[in-house]
């Protein structure tokens, strides 16, 4: 093809670069209105607004379960769902590589051991022989990561957890509405954990998170670990619930205005997942030709919900590299990234163990009684993979012009790779 490349000094399929995930929240009117009459009411806190358990009680009802504990992020919501498990320091939580530094994070703050099992290099989810094959006397907690909106493999998962006594929390956060086998994600486990940050399929405003579970010691443990450790029910007589604290707490409240954000887009959230899964066809027909780039690998059985469309590039077949593909992507107008260029187990945090107090600890704490190491060649598949995958814009708010450029953009490098190699 003649095409000049933008990366060469031609024209770019479009001015205005397109990121593979939204900067804009996808509000109007609705929303608008809905902040506006929780500022009037003046009663802007969960504490004294029934804001926070009307989203609550929507969102529990949306995964048919008895309890929904809403927070103000997926970050927080993973915090609370490890401490509520009361899993004691020094025990180790199983989790794949390819995720959000958050997961590995919320383990952390929590003095927990992270333990990585590697990814299916085609569903890009853990991969539940790799958990098995984790499994000691101290793993206690094993969090499946649903990846860019497909659920990962639920069913050997939780018959292994009950094998083995693990908890289960799953890491919904790229996966609202993602169904596995006709079921939704998030309701397979103990606890499901849910992200509202602004480029998820819905969210509250810019931040926000929930924890969903059919356990009512659980739920009431999430709640006062959300609200500084006090108890639903003061166990003093002349002592009111506020003044008490029972376990170590932390203000991870949401807001009024944030749950009034939630109602809204909660309504609409089917209609938002209907247009990403139909996006993400549009561009799987119109791509799927292109030697070298590889669409999505999609299970029968799984509902994907297309956080984003994560194709992969094969550097043997297309000539060149992700990276050297991407680049001129951008030079095109189309912001495609990789997920994890560099997979959480080899993040300078994991890696070199860096802990609380500039120590190692949790990672060498002498309750731990063992030392663990991260290294390259832990986890072969996600590492090729992030040097592979290739982050494409699926989300609602796209035009079928946007779908186009996103298309045009692919073609047109991939049949100049020979400019830049
Ligand atoms: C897989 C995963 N886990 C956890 C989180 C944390 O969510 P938040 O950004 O709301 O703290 C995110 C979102 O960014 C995520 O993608």
């Amino acid at each position: 093809m003649e095409e000049k490349l933008a990366l060469k000094g031609g024209e770019p399929v479009r001015k205005e670069v397109l990121p593979f995930v939204p900067r804009e929240a996808d509000i109007d009117d609705e929303e608008t209105n809905a902040v506006l009459d929780v500022l009037r009411t003046k009663k802007l806190s969960q504490l004294v607004s029934e804001k926070v358990s009307e989203f609550e009680e929507a969102f529990a009802r949306y995964y048919g379960v008895e309890h929904a504990i809403a927070v103000n992020s997926g970050t927080t919501a993973l915090h609370i769902a490890l401490a509520a498990a009361e899993i004691g320091p020094g025990s180790d939580v199983i989790l794949p590589p390819y995720t959000f530094m958050a997961t590995a994070n919320a383990i952390l703050h929590q003095n927990l051991v992270p333990v990585f099992a590697d990814v299916n290099p085609r569903t890009y989810n853990i991969d539940p022989t790799e958990i098995e094959e984790r499994i000691t006397e101290k793993t206690k907690v094993v969090i499946p990561v649903h990846m860019l909106g497909q659920p990962a493999d639920m069913d050997p998962i939780v018959e292994m957890a009950k094998r083995h006594d693990l908890v289960i929390i799953e890491d919904c956060a790229q996966a609202n509405g993602a169904e596995y086998k006709g079921k939704k994600v998030g309701t397979f486990g103990d606890m499901g954990c849910f992200s509202f940050y602004l480029n998820k399929h819905m969210t509250t405003g810019g931040e926000g998170g929930i924890i969903i579970t059919d356990d009512e010691e659980l739920a009431k443990r999430a709640k006062s670990i959300r609200n500084h450790g006090r108890p639903e029910v003061s166990p003093y007589p002349n002592v009111p619930a506020h003044n008490v604290y029972t376990c170590i707490g932390y203000n991870y409240r949401m807001t009024a205005i944030q749950a009034a954000i939630g109602l809204v887009q909660l309504r609409k959230l089917g209609g938002f997942n209907a247009q990403r899964r139909k996006n993400a066809d549009y561009l799987t027909k119109n791509i799927g030709g292109i030697k070298g780039i590889e669409p999505p690998y999609v299970r029968d059985d799984m509902k994907h919900v297309y956080w984003a469309y994560g194709a992969r590039v094969v550097k043997e077949e297309l000539g060149v590299s992700r990276d050297t593909f991407a680049k001129a992507l951008l030079a095109e107008g189309i912001k495609a990234e990789g997920y994890c260029p560099i997979p959480v187990h080899l993040q300078e945090v994991i890696k070199d163990k860096v802990g609380y107090g500039g120590g190692s600890c949790p990672f060498d704490c002498p309750w731990y009684g063992r030392r663990v190491e991260y290294q390259k060649g832990l986890c072969p598949n996600a590492e090729r993979l992030s040097s592979e995958d290739l982050l494409l814009p699926v989300y609602q708010t796209l035009t079928e012009d946007d779908l186009n450029d996103v298309v045009a953009a692919l073609r047109k490098v991939a049949s100049n790779v020979s400019e830049l190699r």
